[in-house]
């Protein structure tokens, strides 16, 4: 396995060094690994919660189910994952369970607190966690780990491509001398530039990890330093703002850097931001706000729109003005103005990952997605159409449609 990574990711900088520029055209011929031999991926992060439990999760929807989030544990004798609280525990029991009715599906757990004291300790220390962490996440049945570290410093860099490559080694040991199926590891990229470009060394963590999901969202969230409205995750990039702040550039950005197109995929937001403007007649892209929008309908959220608050402000008048030229749509209602994404920018996405030929799409969240068909357009319509496209809808092949439906409820 370490043998072919290295050979992959070699020839691919050889490649990339003779083409130089990665237009889009090139990027096909640059990807020697595409399709990957288990197709593409749909990445779908999930954390319970009182209106999504984890006995609501289908089985076929998603080809990777990663749990949000556990973390490392450096307060017991060992460097460790910390152990689950009742409720984790019966959640991971209910999802790794979800394999008996689909057997292809990948189910992960995500680590996102706790990365500095265990990453750029001493190699011992490092060795000793991930041993722990491959026991631990085969005690508790997963088949495979998602790094979500935000972020490291850029003292930190080497540390963690480091800290990658023991995960790896030890990851390929243990299958090795247990036989058993090697467990993923996967990890997820910034969605800024700046911080991929201080702390990530995209070429040696591509020779670790299975896959990566670049968190392509929060491109503008109210602020004091950006105070009108934004689009949260356009796929491309609107004219005369920053050139990174979109899906579709940064996942070039990291193709070009060195992963290799069929190990990344483009993370897709559930969710919208949500903006209060200064004036409601002035409800334009770049309008002047005045802070983040008030709690939604749905889902009481400051700030944020989930997928069923957005279909609930349009039932109630909000205007939806959308982009096909930047696969992105706002909406707007008084001095309420929420980017966000609906069935028309999902397809756009989806569609351009399959001809760019990357690796997938992550979404961000499977809990924020619509479950109980509120938008009228069946149980997780937005993840359903990803299915479709990314998945084919193959693995839902010969077996039992999707749980959770209108009907059930
Ligand atoms: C790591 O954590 C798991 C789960 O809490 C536990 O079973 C295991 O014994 C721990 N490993 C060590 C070396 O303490
Ligand atoms: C796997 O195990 C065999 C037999 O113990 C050994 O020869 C081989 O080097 C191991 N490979 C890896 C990648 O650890
Ligand atoms: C936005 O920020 C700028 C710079 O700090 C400030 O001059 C402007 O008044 C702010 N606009 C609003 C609507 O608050």
């Amino acid at each position: 396995m370490p043998v072919t990574r290295w050979t992959h990711c070699v020839l691919i900088i050889i490649i990339l060094q003779l083409c130089g520029n990665t237009g889009g055209e090139t990027l096909k011929a640059q990807d020697a690994g595409y399709p990957p031999k288990s197709g593409p991926k749909l990445v779908c992060y999930f954390t319970p919660t009182q209106r999504f439990p984890a006995d609501r999760v289908p089985s076929e929807a998603c080809s990777h189910l990663i749990y949000a989030f556990g973390s490392l544990s450096t307060s017991a004798s060992e460097p460790n994952i910390t152990a689950p609280s009742q409720g984790q525990r019966s959640a991971w029991t209910i999802l790794t369970a979800l394999r008996r009715e689909n057997p292809s599906l990948k189910v992960l757990l995500s680590l996102q607190q706790g990365f500095p004291d265990v990453v750029g300790a001493d190699l011992l220390k490092m060795q000793k966690f991930a041993v722990n962490a491959v026991n631990y996440l085969r005690k508790y049945g997963f088949d495979g780990v998602d790094m979500d570290w935000e972020f490291p410093s850029p003292s930190e860099r080497d540390a963690y491509s480091k800290f990658l490559a023991i995960m790896r080694t030890t990851i390929d040991k243990e299958a090795n001398a247990t036989g058993k199926a090697a467990l993923l590891l996967s990890l997820a990229l910034p969605n800024s530039h700046a911080i991929a470009e201080r702390s990530y060394d995209i070429p040696a963590i591509a020779s670790s990890v299975d896959f990566a999901t670049a968190m392509t969202y929060d491109f503008h969230v109210y602020s004091k330093g950006d105070n009108v409205t934004g689009y949260n995750s356009p796929l491309f990039t609107p004219g005369g703002d920053y050139p990174f702040y979109s899906a579709s550039a940064m996942v070039l950005y990291y193709i070009k850097r060195g992963m290799p197109a069929h190990m990344l995929m483009m993370g897709i937001p559930t969710y919208g931001r949500s903006w209060t403007l200064a004036r409601p007649d002035y409800h334009f892209l770049g309008a002047p706000a005045l802070g983040k929008g008030p709690p939604s309908p749905v889902t009481h959220l400051k700030g944020v729109y989930t997928y069923p608050d957005a279909c609930a402000a349009l039932k109630k008048g909000a205007v939806s003005v959308p982009s096909t030229s930047l696969g992105a749509v706002y909406l707007y209602q008084g001095t309420t103005w929420v980017a966000y994404d609906d069935s028309n920018t999902v397809t756009a996405k989806c569609k351009w990952v399959m001809k760019e030929q990357v690796g997938g799409v992550g979404v961000w969240a499977m809990h924020l997605d619509d479950l109980n068909n509120e938008c009228g357009q069946g149980s997780l319509p937005l993840i359903q159409i990803m299915n479709k496209i990314v998945l084919g809808g193959r693995p839902r092949e010969g077996r039992p449609p999707l749980r959770g439906h209108s009907t059930d409820l």
